[in-house]
């Protein structure tokens, strides 16, 4: 086995290299504290592994994203989103009578709980879905037996990932509906999954949308050891219920540093739309550290080429919005930002390139997805993924996930706040 060599204070420490099948190589640490006294620090997890995993390749300099082994792109020509959503969580495509199985079980599920269905009715229509999302999830543990999540069976995966990817469409599609005063529409089990949700939402099938969605939710599906996928994994890591992971997952996915940006990149380019579409302007402000302003969309902490989910996306929108017959002004002016940031030397130097959230919302909007909906759409997609990954780390019997820290606070001291005694 190869070893790493680490000198502290005069003292040299060996810790094992572990090698990916890719290439990749860690230094493993996990022995470190016992035998120097330290830990390491590292804000952000820049630099950090939190475990091995076969999932999800993405090689950040090459703008290349696999999973379980096979291209994105090839998958979003030839698969369809159930597929590659037990793709994940199984590792291996299944063949026909286990994907037929897969969608039954799913359709087992065709509406939820009343007590689920109240809960999105109390929410104000203008609250976020997002909220509503990880709040109906979380409610979901309400309706289960409890079960040993250290020592889940095949029947207990077999029952569970159905039910949360049944119900996160669902939820989804009746908050849509609770948000325009409308009556709920359970799910129809002679359509397939986006058909499904689009009927829920829309009370029509219509095969072009459902088949734009389709293809965005596996663009979506899964994205390795990103910000959500670790908070629906530290959850797991605690063995709390799949419900309560997930919505873990949900959460961290709402910020606007992560899942949450799709909805700022369209009010980013409505505002430069309304702006007279001065995209110099506005990546002068990006470039300003004095101005909180960033280029929404742009960025990423593993790509620094091209995201390829984004390439694929900016082609499929011209697709979309021409068999709809909808003209987005917003389009040209995400494609113009492009242009002109990809030229100027900040975005450049930092390899700041569009990444999977600039181009989606364009889409959604296209197909009536109300914009404070972008997240949820996000989440949908994503769903598989954050079950592939906290399957994974139930299987691996991963220890609870507890990182340390270096204290910097005041040392010990007495109580003397008498006054408020
Ligand atoms: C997703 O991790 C994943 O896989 C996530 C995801 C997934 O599928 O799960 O791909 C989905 O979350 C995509 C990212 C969506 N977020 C955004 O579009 C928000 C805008 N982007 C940034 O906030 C930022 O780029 C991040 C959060 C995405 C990445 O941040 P990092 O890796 O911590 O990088 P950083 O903030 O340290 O930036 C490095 C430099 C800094 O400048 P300097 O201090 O070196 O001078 O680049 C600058 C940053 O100021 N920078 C930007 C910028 N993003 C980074 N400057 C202007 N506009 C931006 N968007």
């Amino acid at each position: 086995m190869s070893v790493g060599k680490i000198e502290i204070n005069g003292k040299t420490h060996e810790a094992p290299l572990v090698i990916g099948s890719e290439g990749e190589v860690a230094l493993d640490i996990s022995k470190l504290r016992a035998s120097t006294g330290m830990i390491t620090l590292d804000g952000g997890f820049k630099n950090t592994g939190a475990c091995t995993s076969s999932i999800t390749f993405i090689d950040g300099a090459n703008g290349i994203l696999r999973y379980r082994g096979y291209a994105i792109e090839e998958l979003c020509e030839k698969s369809n989103f159930l597929e590659v959503a037990k793709l994940l969580v199984d590792g291996e495509l299944p063949n026909s009578e286990k994907l037929t199985n897969f969608k039954n079980q799913i359709k087992k599920f065709s509406s939820l709980p009343d007590g689920i269905k109240q809960i999105i009715k109390s929410f104000p229509t203008n609250a976020h879905p997002m909220g509503v999302l990880s709040s109906a999830i979380s409610a979901m543990s309400g309706y289960m037996e409890s079960k040993d999540y250290g020592n889940l069976s095949k029947d207990d995966y077999d029952e569970l990932i159905p039910s949360m990817m049944a119900a996160v469409k669902m939820i989804a599609a009746y908050n849509y509906r609770h948000n325009k005063g409308l009556e709920f529409i359970d799910s129809n089990n002679d359509l397939n999954y986006c058909s499904d949700f689009i009927n829920m939402m829309f009370g029509k099938v219509d095969e072009d949308i459902a088949e734009a969605l389709d293809v965005l939710f596996i663009l979506h599906a899964d994205h390795e050891q990103n910000c959500s996928a670790t908070a629906a994994r530290v959850a797991g890591s605690a063995h709390a219920n799949i419900y309560a992971s997930m919505a873990s997952g949900v959460n961290a996915l709402w910020g606007p540093r992560h899942g949450g940006a799709n909805q700022k990149v369209i009010e980013m380019l409505e505002m430069i739309e309304k702006d007279g579409g001065d995209y110099q302007k506005y990546i002068e402000k990006a470039k300003d550290k004095s101005d909180p302003f960033r280029l929404m969309g742009f960025g990423h902490r593993v790509y620094k080429n091209f995201d390829p989910r984004a390439k694929i996306i900016k082609g499929y929108c011209e697709t979309v919005l021409n068999k709809l017959g909808v003209k987005d002004p917003t389009l040209d002016i995400a494609k113009g930002l492009e242009e002109v940031a990809l030229k100027d030397p900040y975005f450049v130097e930092r390899k700041l390139y569009p990444n999977v959230d600039f181009y989606s919302g364009i889409i959604y909007r296209a197909l009536g997805i109300p914009t404070n909906m972008f997240t949820v759409m996000f989440a949908i997609g994503r769903m598989p993924g954050w079950i592939a990954q906290w399957k994974e780390l139930l299987g691996q019997g991963m220890a609870i996930s507890r990182p340390r820290q270096i204290y910097t606070g005041s040392g010990l001291r007495e109580y003397s706040n008498i006054e408020n005694r």
